[in-house]
């Protein structure tokens, strides 16, 4: 499902390169569930963005369900993440002036589903999180595990094939957050890809495979 073939990425410290991530080759079969681990700073969110398209590499190839990324324009990279890409942000990225129920609606939106049927998939997945009593509510007025939960909501709503989650249960308390990965265990023996970033071993066991980061770097010295 996705081939990562020698990618760098870098930026540019007076007139020098600053590798974020430095010859990656990975290769993730469609129905894997992967966790990447590494310290702060190893650039685990970075490969996150560049595997869900929200950010290019300085170089290298992306092959995603045999289309080449790394050659596509904005555009048909954008359409691709909105058919298959469900991702979870470490900061949430909710939309301050859209409403619970309406930031999680976003995704149907982009992908023309009917306004009934929007409605009837919102409804079901603010009930499978209980959370539809904050449903009229703004991100501002949600405590953290509350966005972070809403954050889960609207990347799943689209049925994504692929799910990308960057510390999906970083700020929700345990019982909340085994019931997160005890959900994403079930969707991803529903089919579901999934990749998540996480500090925990606890959480990384629920994947069948663990990626190493270390200095931008795939550590297999693990
Ligand atoms: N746009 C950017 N410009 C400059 N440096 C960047 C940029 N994005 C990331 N970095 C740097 O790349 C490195 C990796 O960052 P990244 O956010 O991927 O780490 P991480 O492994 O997700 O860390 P954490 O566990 O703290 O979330 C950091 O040193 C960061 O400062
Ligand atoms: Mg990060």
């Amino acid at each position: 499902m996705i081939e990562l073939k020698r990618i760098s990425k870098w930026v540019n410290v007076g007139g020098k390169p600053n590798f974020i991530l430095k010859d990656i080759n990975l290769e993730i079969r469609e129905g894997e569930f992967v966790s990447i681990m590494g310290p702060s700073g190893s650039g685990k969110s970075s490969l996150l963005n560049v595997i869900g398209m929200l950010d290019d590499a300085s170089e290298g190839e992306y092959y995603f369900l045999s289309q080449a990324v790394h050659t596509l324009k904005e555009k048909q990279r954008s359409q691709l993440y909105k058919q298959y890409i469900g991702f979870v942000f470490q900061a949430y990225h909710l939309i301050d002036e859209l409403t619970v129920y309406e930031n999680i609606e976003t995704p149907l939106i982009y992908q023309n589903i009917k306004s009934s049927e929007r409605q009837a998939m919102v409804a079901d997945i603010l009930d499978r999180f209980q959370i539809v009593g904050k449903k009229g509510l703004f991100p501002t007025q949600l405590s953290g595990g509350q966005q972070q939960l809403v954050g889960i909501a609207r990347a799943l709503i689209g049925k994504p094939k692929l799910l990308l989650a960057d510390e999906p249960t970083g700020n929700l308390n345990s019982k909340q957050g085994e019931e997160i990965m005890e959900l994403f265990k079930q969707l991803n023996n529903e089919g579901v890809t999934i990749i998540q970033v996480t500090h925990s071993e606890k959480n990384a066991a629920y994947g069948s495979r663990i990626i190493n980061l270390l200095d931008g770097r795939i550590d297999n010295n693990i």
